[in-house]
């Protein structure tokens, strides 16, 4: 940052679209986003239907129905945004399934739509971004990991590989970005209370629990403030982190 500036709205005049916004994660990050004056567009699968525009409609923002694994999702963001606002400020890359199994019984269809989605896709979209300049200087990529791509987690052999591979991108696209004047960074959740956590069997959400930092759920308000503070101008000098919020190790 090149001087002590005021963070009220420092988000205003910037467009910033957010994947997977319909609900959990995603759509506390489009709300952040949205009250530090950002324009949001919020984007997600066709069938999350209503509770996308739901989200849409309470950030005054603009509902953009898009599966990231289309083969033309990056070029459907590039011409939306090109058209509508002349770029793309920040995008966070926050889609994300999880197909869970152990290791014995990993089958093909669940190794490749986990890492579809949750690598291929946020590789593809910035790629195309910043082939079709539509990322401005000045912007801010940042991924949605999690602790399980760093520690590894039982029945989750495509989900952390994806996730260690979220790394991997921030790590190498972030001296390629620098030369755009964008940063990238990647935030790597712990265990936090969503409909997707909410699926695991209680005993196992237990043991995450107590594993998260706070020694309890985390709440998706403690990732998207983080995200808000990779996507403010005031951290223009910090690209290719990863930080850890409510996890550690599960080991
Ligand atoms: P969620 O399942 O509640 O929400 C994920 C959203 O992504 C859904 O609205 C879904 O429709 C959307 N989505 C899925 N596939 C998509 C596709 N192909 N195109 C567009 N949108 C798609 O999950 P949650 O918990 O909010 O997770 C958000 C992100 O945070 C994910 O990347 C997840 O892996 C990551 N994460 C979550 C943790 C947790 O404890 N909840 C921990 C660490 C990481």
């Amino acid at each position: 940052a090149a001087s002590v500036e005021s963070w009220d709205k420092p988000l205003a005049g910037k467009v910033a679209l957010v994947t997977g916004a319909a609900r959990g994660i995603g759509a506390t990050i489009a709300e952040v986003l949205a009250r530090d004056g950002a324009h949001v567009i919020a984007a997600d699968i066709p069938a999350a239907g209503e509770a996308l525009s739901e989200t849409a409609n309470k950030v005054g923002g603009t509902a953009l129905p898009l599966d990231v694994t289309a083969a033309d999702a990056g070029e459907k963001i590039a011409e939306h945004v090109l058209e509508r606002h002349g770029g793309l400020d920040i995008i966070v890359n926050n889609a994300g399934i999880t197909r869970d199994k152990l290791l014995a019984n990993m089958d093909a269809g669940r190794w490749n739509s986990v890492i579809s989605v949750n690598l291929i896709a946020p590789q593809t979209l910035v790629n195309e971004l910043v082939e079709r300049k539509a990322l401005r200087a000045g912007g801010a990529v940042v991924d949605v990991s999690s602790i399980a791509g760093i520690a590894g987690n039982r029945g989750q052999t495509n989900y952390g590989a994806s996730k260690a591979g979220v790394i991997g991108l921030v790590d190498t696209y972030a001296p390629i970005l620098a030369k755009e004047g964008i940063t990238i960074n990647a935030v790597a959740p712990g265990f936090i209370e969503t409909a997707m956590t909410a699926a695991i069997p209680l005993a196992t959400r237990e043991v995450g629990r107590r594993m998260n930092s706070l020694q309890q759920g985390g709440q998706t308000v403690d990732v998207a403030e983080t995200v808000a503070y990779f996507a403010n101008p005031a951290s223009n000098a910090v690209t290719g982190n990863v930080v850890r919020v409510c996890g550690q190790s599960l080991l």
